[in-house]
């Protein structure tokens, strides 16, 4: 009884208790012939240590961090087996349950079943408590931990991260004598395993036990791609080999009819897609499970890839965690953070099934009247060029066969965002020098990092529209800069006038997205083939492009089902702590007078407006449906409205109303929250971009109500979710502060802990912020690229303010060599 204390007690002693020894596993990377392999992709399998990865460097060297800049506590993941005992590491203290009625014992094994302690406590109260039983382990080692209360077991394993327990792995020659299989089984060997891979390699598993070990050479054979993928294509019928650039929607087909009649290569769920009876995580898991399950019990047996629009995290799937939108990202200005929220998202699509994603947008939109600007990372080539491999990186690393990476779509090829007046599928005629200037730099930036897939776009350049245009499809995308993966058609986008199909594939596209008449594009497909020789082989080289990718992407060597553990993480504290971080990394303040801000938290806080308390409208388009929630009607998935994160951290109050007339007089600061109306794609194609023209609900004016509330007379702040930015140049006046929040996603609670100042502002702007709509096009550098009618703007490219209401300095927090 002495080690044990009521939890309450040790509460202040744990922050001090849980400061880890960093231990780091070290290692190196080398190829069949013992040559050192740069670039592997080394993480920790386990569900412990999502976060944690390195490359190996020139001579093969990794460094496996125990922590780090892309780690997080692993102890988060500790999933309770039995809820009654509901037992958990925190630091190197053990907390559980005990039910005052049984005896409690606690045992304590390595991972193999050797059984190191055995606590015996008697009959407790009830309550929860915390025993520190690992002070003599292994720092940042893992155990099997067994609670016994009474009839109750629980047993996982479980991270220990304790400062007192650097000391030796006492009675290490009891393993292997106690043999616990029911710890040791099937989940044993997805915790603790480092994973060495790269693509292109077979990947490499090593069990181990602790966080300070030394591996050693970790061999890594290369694959002979071009060899299977031969093998592969030699083994498949004519038809079958045509049926691999054959793509359609997830709802058009039926898994029993996969196995009997069509094995096509690949599927989309196209915008607003949702399982037949369901939306949560599980349901897709099981929805598109059963296609790739039908699969491998057709006659073709090769993999499928399935592909849904994850263009800001897990969008599709209620429970998700949405991160911001692109827009937002890029004005975090740190490709880092980029690379580990697409790593998080990657987790998440693959927790659905799915193991690609039509992401990442990486358009330069050079106009603000365009639909789709949020899509992109902002205005310039240089934030493309950095977000464009960030992000790819982060779906894929360097080894696209991990179990958790998801093929990247490097998106709209190219010139999306450069057509005349901003028109969505419009003409791009900038020059030639413009084109290689600002919108094909982030193209060859993405294919250094290997990208499993490219879509061209709708929209034209110079009169060619891009799912045609050879030129810049195969001899720039493929022959120049060497993109080895398939370019996968946009909805339709072969479609084009008086051109066809056959046009198109011979232009360079490999897989027209068409959603319904799988076997459409496949007589298509097979005249082209019969037409030529050309044809012939323009054919057999997007047949092998398909299965080169899937070879890449290991999906010959693994399940590819949802891993019910990675289903269980989305939506996770973890996950939702990334997205969190960029939300708040992303803000721009635009204006801070009267020392409104940071607002102290003791403060009455009132907030005005639809956005303040809507997860719909702060996420925007494509989420859960394509277009976002247009009714405004409530919560469209999980997530922390802006409201609710100003409540969690207040110490005074916080209230709300939809307009000026709810601010009760004694509200100390009011916070107006206004926006952009979600849209996707050419919906929101917007000729003026002032506020009045996304009046939203009950008819309220954004304009009117932000003078609504200057009128209160108190300290205003006002909040601006916008997919771009938004002629404010009358309304920004009558504030105190205003904040750029973009669409901010499901984690609302990074508004207020920068707000009240916990932390500061760091969000720059990749957008030139035009006075007026007449002076779009308005860009940096114009590169020349058309001009509107020019002037100065309200807010330059790069601006943003810090809370001490300094120009923050100019460039990247980090950057993607
Ligand atoms: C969009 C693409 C998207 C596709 C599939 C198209 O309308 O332009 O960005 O990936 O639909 O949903």
């Amino acid at each position: 009884m002495k080690q044990i204390f009521k939890l309450a007690l040790f509460f202040s002693a744990v922050a001090g208790i849980c400061s880890p020894v960093l231990a780091d596993i070290t290692g190196k990377a080398v190829d069949g012939s013992g040559n050192p392999v740069v670039n592997a992709f080394v993480t920790y399998s386990g569900l412990g240590n999502r976060f944690v990865w390195t490359y190996s460097d020139s001579q093969g060297n990794f460094t496996l961090p125990g922590a780090g800049p892309t780690s997080v506590d692993p102890s988060l993941y500790a999933k309770p087996l039995l809820s009654g005992i509901n037992a958990q590491v925190r630091g190197g203290l053990l907390c559980f349950n005990a039910d005052g009625k049984n005896d409690v014992s606690v045992d304590i094994y390595t991972l193999r079943g050797g059984h190191l302690d055995k606590m015996s406590y008697g009959m407790l109260g009830a309550g929860r408590y915390s025993v520190h039983p690992f002070s003599k382990r292994l720092a940042r080692a893992v155990y099997v931990v067994k609670v016994r209360n009474g009839a109750e077991l629980g047993s996982q394993k479980m991270l220990c991260v304790s400062a007192a327990g650097a000391g030796r792995l006492e009675k290490q020659s009891d393993e292997n004598q106690v043999s616990l299989p029911a710890f040791v089984g099937k989940r044993s060997a997805d915790v603790e395993v480092v994973r060495v891979g790269k693509t292109g390699y077979f990947p490499k598993l090593v069990p181990v036990q602790s966080f300070t070990q030394a591996i050693g050479n970790v061999g890594i054979a290369k694959m002979d791609v071009a060899a299977r993928v031969d093998s592969v294509f030699n083994s498949l019928s004519l038809t079958q080999k045509i049926y691999q650039t054959v793509m359609c929607d997830v709802r058009s087909i039926h898994p029993k009819d996969i196995v009997t009649t069509t094995q096509i290569g690949t599927y989309l769920g196209a915008g607003g897609v949702q399982p037949p009876d369901g939306t949560s995580p599980a349901k897709w898991a099981n929805w598109l499970d059963s296609f790739h399950v039908a699969q491998m019990q057709s006659a073709t047996k090769v993999p499928l890839m399935i592909a849904y629009d994850a263009v800001h995290g897990l969008n599709v799937c209620v429970g998700g965690t949405v991160s911001p939108h692109n827009i937002a990202m890029g004005a975090t200005w740190d490709p880092e953070l980029v690379k580990k929220a697409y790593r998080m998202e990657a987790i998440e699509v693959r927790g659905t099934g799915a193991n690609w994603a039509f992401s990442p947008c990486i358009a330069v939109p050079r106009h603000l009247h365009w639909g789709r600007v949020y899509e992109g990372f902002g205005e310039s080539p240089e934030i493309a060029q950095q977000m464009a491999k960030a992000a790819v990186l982060g779906f894929q690393g360097f080894d696209l066969s991990h179990p958790f990476s998801i093929a990247a779509c490097v998106k709209h090829f190219a010139a999306d965002g450069g057509t005349d007046g901003g028109l969505n599928g419009g003409d791009c005629t900038a020059p030639d020098a413009a084109l290689r200037a600002i919108h094909l730099p982030g193209y060859a930036r993405a294919v250094e990092a290997d990208p499993a897939t490219v879509m061209p776009s709708f929209s034209s350049w110079r009169g060619t529209p891009m799912h045609f245009n050879k030129p810049l499809l195969t001899d720039y995308l493929k022959t120049q800069l060497g993109f080895d993966g398939f370019a996968v058609g946009d909805y339709y986008g072969d479609y084009w006038g008086t051109l066809t199909t056959v046009d198109a594939i011979t232009a360079g596209l490999d897989v027209p997205m068409h959603v319904d008449n799988p076997t459409g594009s496949e007589t298509t497909t097979l005249g082209l083939y019969n037409a030529s020789a050309n044809g012939q082989a323009r054919v057999i080289d997007a047949v092998k492009r398909v299965l080169r990718t899937k070879i890449k992407m290991g999906l010959f060597d693994r399940n590819n089902s949802a891993d019910p553990n990675v289903t269980a993480l989305i939506g996770c504290q973890m996950h939702r702590d990334i997205a969190r971080e960029c939300v708040r990394k992303s803000l721009v303040l635009l204006k801070n007078t009267n020392a409104v801000l940071p607002i102290a938290k003791t403060k009455k806080v009132h907030l005005v407006g639809d956005f303040a308390d809507n997860i719909g409208l702060q996420c925007g388009g494509w989420t859960i449906t394509w277009q976002g929630d247009t009714s405004g009607t409530g919560p469209t998935t999980t997530g922390t409205t802006i409201k609710q994160g100003f409540a969690k951290l207040t110490q005074g109050t916080v209230t709300s109303s939809v307009d000026a007339t709810g601010i009760p007089s004694n509200a100390d600061v009011v916070i107006v929250c206004v926006g952009e109306k979600p849209y996707a794609e050419g919906n929101g194609d917007n000729g003026s971009l002032t506020l009045t023209s996304n009046t939203i609900f009950k008819g309220i004016n954004y304009t009117q109500l932000i003078s609504d509330c200057k009128a209160k007379g108190k300290p205003l702040v006002c909040l601006l979710f916008s997919g771009r930015p938004m002629i404010v140049t009358n309304e920004i006046q009558q504030c105190d502060a205003f904040v750029a929040c973009w669409l901010p996603g499901t984690e609302g609670d990074g508004i207020a802990e920068v707000l009240y100042g916990d932390y500061d502002f760091r969000g720059k702007l990749t957008h030139t912020w035009p006075t007026s709509y007449g002076q779009e096009p308005i860009n940096t550098g114009n590169m020349g690229d058309p001009v509107g009618s020019g002037g100065t703007p309200l807010f330059a490219y790069g601006y943003g303010l810090n809370l001490a209401g300094q120009q923050l300095p100019a460039g990247f927090y980090s950057t993607i060599p």
